[in-house]
């Protein structure tokens, strides 16, 4: 497989020096390798070759205007979860023929925003949701295209937070739920009942669980269509898996179309890939300094100004990031907790990190921050988000201006009007 993790040499990324971008946007900082971003689309398209596919990128992944654009840029689709997500691909430039619709709590306000919007296809996840869209179609009078996203009861080895393709999660139908839906799909006079869908969760390393769920969903597939039910798409969902530390590698794209076209083989339709993590992860960086080193009782602190509002993964899954003080050689090795600003014991991004000798003002680096770390931040604490940059071939770009405090309140008034008698 081709090494697309960002590469940061020397205190350069992607050709940009760290500590000079650092002076001159502050700190904390998202950095976005759009190389390390188009390395991946490559390697996934150049796996999938020869097939009829079409890469939707999960937008929840890193929603950035510049990232979706450069999605678009590279022909993706997208799959989104939300009418905000449906919008901010659209204004991104991917066309609403691209765009796939999932999640388990769609409202009839953002059915009928995706169905005006004529997108792809609704992953339906429950019998009231596709009795709504029916009827919300049937009031627009135009035929959406639906798949069933099927629950296929598969055990990944991922977080708890992130599994979702076992029967006890809330996500997709069992199998006999979804023949029930085929069977009476007649009834459905404005949805196009003829798409399968599956997602198992996320970060996921290993193949078999995606082997395991496909041949659940192949069977069905192959059950449908002697049953007469056309189906002209297979959405085989998202969830591969990257390197967060070492000793883990990402999927290999080439390794994970191999188990799709054995699982899927003689299935002479569409093929929608949803994959998130695994395009924006390892492009990323978060760029923050050292506040303060604080010795405790037993335990020796180095405190960031990047907090748990800037990425929240490791207070919300005890997620594992490399950090790496960008610091010169030849300083002592001690161990750290590295924490964040934030008034929460939870504010901790490493427990007894063996690191350099870091001071107030070194420069410290935050790996694989691409995915969910800019797209999950809040401002917590009254922190306001932190800018982003895109980096590209030596220079950059800021994709997100530093927020600043006004348009932190933004919307926020006093209670001068009172709504109700
Ligand atoms: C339906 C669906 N598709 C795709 C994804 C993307 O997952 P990942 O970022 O792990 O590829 C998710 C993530 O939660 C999802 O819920």
């Amino acid at each position: 497989m081709q090494e697309h993790q960002a590469a940061t040499v020397g205190g350069r990324f992607e050709g940009v020096d760290l500590a000079a971008l650092a002076q001159r946007e502050g700190t904390p900082l998202h950095a976005y390798s759009a190389n390390a971003i188009r390395g991946r689309i490559g390697e996934l398209e150049a796996a999938l070759a020869g097939l009829d596919a079409t890469i939707c990128y999960a937008v929840k992944a890193n929603p950035n205007h510049a990232i979706l654009q450069l999605m678009a840029a590279a022909g993706l689709g997208a799959d989104v979860v939300s009418a905000g997500e449906m919008w901010r691909s659209l204004r991104a430039g991917i066309p609403a023929a691209r765009i796939v619709f999932s999640g388990v709590g769609k409202s009839a306000h953002e059915i009928a925003e995706a169905l005006a919007a004529g997108i792809a296809r609704f992953n339906v996840e429950s019998a009231d949701e596709l009795q709504l869209l029916q009827l919300l179609a049937a009031e627009l009078d135009v035929v959406a295209h639906a798949a069933v996203r099927i629950n296929p009861d598969v055990d990944a080895p991922t977080h708890a937070k992130i599994a979702t393709g076992k029967s006890e999660n809330k996500f997709g139908v069992d199998i006999d739920e979804a023949r029930r839906w085929f069977a009476a799909r007649e009834q459905l006079t404005h949805v196009r009942l003829d798409g399968l869908h599956v997602h198992i969760g996320s970060q996921i390393l290993a193949l078999e669980p995606f082997r395991l769920a496909l041949q659940r969903v192949a069977a069905f597939w192959r059950e449908l269509r002697d049953a007469g039910h056309a189906i002209a798409s297979i959405d085989v969902g998202g969830g591969l898996g990257v390197r967060y530390r070492e000793g883990e590698r990402a999927v290999a794209a080439a390794d994970y179309a191999a188990v799709v076209r054995a699982a899927l083989a003689g299935f002479d339709g569409r093929l929608l890939l949803e994959p998130g993590r695994w395009l924006v992860a390892e492009a990323g960086v978060l760029l923050t300094r050292v506040l303060r080193v604080k010795e405790g009782a037993g335990r020796r602190f180095l405190v960031l100004d990047a907090a748990m509002n800037d990425l929240l993964r490791p207070s919300l899954y005890d997620a594992w990031h490399e950090i790496v003080p960008l610091v010169e050689g030849g300083r002592r090795m001690t161990r750290y907790d590295i924490v964040g600003p934030v008034c929460e014991t939870g504010d901790t991004f490493a427990r007894d990190r063996p690191l350099p000798e870091c001071e107030a003002g070194d420069l410290v680096l935050i790996r694989t921050t691409g995915a969910y770390g800019a797209s999950m931040a809040s401002t917590y604490n009254s922190r306001p988000l932190a800018a982003e940059v895109l980096l590209d071939r030596g220079r950059y770009a800021v994709v997100r201006r530093r927020q600043t405090l006004e348009e932190m309140i933004a919307g926020e008034q006093p209670a001068s009007h009172w709504e109700t008698p």
